[in-house]
């Protein structure tokens, strides 16, 4: 049974507060703006994706957790990509809900369906949102929106690792079957 969560949207960015001096009670002009539109929508969000995918596989750390991905029964690396563009595209505001249906038409499942039995220990967990820090620097996101995104993303955190962690850095740094 494919379990039904929702993943809460990011609060707007406010960028400016008009508030006239001097005029009583009346409520302030918020003009604001989401973090997906201050930083360009969907290819924007795309490149972000492709950059952090890349990224996680470099990694010795986190790499071996994805060992699976495109064989039977698992995401393949397109679905996976078309999935995290629509999280990401919700998570900062944009349009969409997650989970929900990706660019690709397929159906995402939820964070703990998807993660399920990937016995993801929490350190590893840590370490992929410091990869995608790194990617959202690089790809000229500020430092403060960095923190709302990685809040929000550790928010994910009990739904995605497990209660039964698997130590995938032993001996071989992961890479044995
Ligand atoms: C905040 C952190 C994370 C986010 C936002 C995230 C997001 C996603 C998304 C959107 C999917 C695709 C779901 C689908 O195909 O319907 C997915 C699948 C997957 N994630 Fe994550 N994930 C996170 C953390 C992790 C971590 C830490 C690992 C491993 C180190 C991991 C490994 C995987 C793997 C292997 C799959 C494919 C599962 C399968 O098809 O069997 N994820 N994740």
């Amino acid at each position: 049974m494919i379990l039904r969560t929702s993943v809460s949207r990011l609060v707007p960015v406010v960028l400016l507060a008009v508030a006239a001096a001097g005029c009583g009670d009346e409520s302030p002009t918020m003009p604001s703006q989401t973090l997906y539109e201050k930083y360009g929508g969907a290819p924007s969000i795309a490149k972000v994706v492709d950059d952090a995918v890349v990224g996680l596989l470099a990694d010795p750390v986190v790499a071996p957790f994805f060992a699976g991905l495109g064989q039977p029964g698992n995401s393949s690396p397109d679905r996976l990509k078309s999935c995290l563009r629509l999280q990401f595209t919700v998570l900062m505001g944009g349009p969409g809900s997650y989970p929900g249906v990706n660019d690709q038409g397929d159906t995402c499942a939820d964070m703990a369906s998807s993660h399920a039995g990937l016995g993801i220990p929490g350190a590893v967990f840590d370490k992929f949102v410091m990869d995608l820090g790194g990617v959202l620097k690089a790809d000229g996101v500020a430092d403060a929106d960095i923190t709302i995104i990685a809040g929000a993303v550790s928010g994910l955190k009990p739904q995605i690792v497990s209660a039964t962690p698997v130590d995938k850095t032993a001996c071989d740094g992961g890479t044995a079957p």
